[in-house]
């Protein structure tokens, strides 16, 4: 593509005309071929960051993102599904989201990432469970759905390849946090498993990348209209995401956490946002009527094991031997790698759980090693924490309310941020349920 055209588009972004269609789709092919100047990509970049696109351009931008790559062509889509969450403190919700919709007949062509945050991503939990592979490309991940109705990939360079150069110079040119680049930059990839319907997760709060309810609504909204665009049934829930979900959180421990919630022993809080992903996609596939059907189909899968099975296949599938992957579901702590120290924190006063700081406690696990600064760091599968208690619950003075599980010493000052993540209340204190508002 000539740089005069490039710089064309460029006026059109900070002019606010509508860009070239064809122009745009060209700019996306030279990106996934690296055939264009980067200081002209950077420009781009700058200017939509700096003065937005408007929704059909977002889309467009989206399409020839997901066109850059290979596209999943099923012969029909129709219960061809998917989940994507904006990212939590806990949110290990896929790696339970995938088998069960499996047992309830969809099919889970998942793409998933490695985090760079204070705990990593859904790919960095399955690499705590010894063998599993994340590699597949895009037809063994289809081959595997087409046999067990599920998989988890790593995204990958036959996956909207044009996302992987523009996403690491957002990453240097401080663009990252531009809501058309947000969306085209996840929904391309979603777009990309040839997807009938897709549940979007957009967490809002004070451990949430949309802190305020009108940042998440935006992106939100932006999401939905270009997943929308490309066909796909979508809608977004906002969900609250103050404090953490579940008992569990770190990289092996959210997997004990996810196999728990399977063997239907695991907490009600993590099992509830599940609920609320599933029951969407299963009524939008028409696999069920009413929210309260799916709920019902889902504490059936778990019941009678099969949810647990779809887990176990998968593992198999993907590269974990059949004995490990048994001893998994059957007793996960045999498998999992465990820290060599937990330290207990203990409750300095009676009341109410009113907060749990879930960046304090994230932040401190993330220095311990389950979360990265860079992107070269490694990730400490076993680091983490268990949460013992939940929002609204009673505690006396003296309970040990929180397990930190780490290798390296603790230090006194870690030891008192932890201990006053905890506030309680003398009042009585509502639980409200996590979903905020839905778009669609
Ligand atoms: N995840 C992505 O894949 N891209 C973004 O831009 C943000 C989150």
């Amino acid at each position: 593509m000539k740089s005069a055209d490039v710089e064309k588009l460029i006026n059109q972004v900070l002019t606010k005309q509508t860009m070239d269609e064809s122009a745009l789709q060209e700019f996306i092919k030279a990106v996934a071929q690296r055939n264009i100047e980067i200081s002209l990509v950077e420009k781009w970049l700058k200017a939509v960051h700096s003065n937005g696109i408007s929704v059909p351009e977002t889309t467009q931008l989206t399409k020839g993102m997901m066109l850059s790559g290979s596209v999943i062509d099923w012969q029909n889509n129709s219960l061809v599904v998917d989940k994507h969450s904006t990212g939590g403190v806990g949110d290990k919700m896929s790696l339970m989201l995938a088998p069960i919709l499996a047992a309830c007949g969809l099919k889970v062509p998942m793409l998933a990432g490695r985090g760079l945050g204070h705990t990593g991503g859904t790919i960095d939990k399955l690499e705590s469970i010894p063998g599993f592979n994340c590699s597949l490309n895009p037809q063994q991940m289809q081959d595997q759905v087409e046999l067990i109705g599920c998989c988890i990939a790593a995204q990958n360079d036959a996956i909207a390849p044009a996302d992987g150069l523009l996403y690491a110079i957002r990453d240097v040119t401080d663009t990252i946090d531009s809501i058309p680049l947000i969306t085209a930059s996840i929904i391309s990839k979603k777009a990309a498993e040839g997807l009938g319907s897709l549940v979007l997760d957009v967490k809002c709060g004070k451990a949430a990348f949309m802190q305020t309810l009108d940042d998440a609504t935006a992106l939100a909204k932006s999401m939905v209209g270009a997943a929308k665009g490309l066909g796909i049934n979508t809608v977004a829930q906002i969900t609250q995401m103050d404090y953490p979900i579940g008992q569990y959180v770190g990289n092996s421990l959210e997997v004990l956490g996810s196999i728990l919630v399977l063997q239907g022993k695991g907490s009600k809080d993590t099992l509830g946002i599940v609920v609320l992903q599933c029951a969407e996609l299963m009524i939008r596939t028409g696999v069920t009527d009413s929210h309260e059907q799916a709920e019902n189909l889902i504490a059936e899968v778990i019941a009678n094991g099969s949810a647990l099975e779809k887990f176990r296949e998968m593992c198999i599938q993907q590269g974990t031997e059949e004995v490990t992957a048994q001893a998994l579901i059957d007793n996960p702590n045999s498998v999992l790698p465990s820290s060599e120290h937990i330290t207990e924190i203990i409750a300095t006063e009676a009341g109410y759980v009113s907060e749990i700081d879930s960046m304090v406690l994230a932040d401190i696990a993330r220095k311990h090693g389950a979360g990265r600064f860079t992107i070269e760091d490694e990730i400490i599968p076993e680091i983490g924490f268990e949460i013992c208690i939940e929002r609204g619950q009673h505690v006396e003075s003296g309970f040990a309310w929180l397990k930190f599980h780490h290798n390296q010493v603790l230090s006194e000052v870690e030891i008192a941020a932890l201990s006053n993540s905890l506030t309680t209340s003398s009042q009585k204190i509502e639980v409200n349920s996590r979903l905020i508002s839905i778009i669609e």
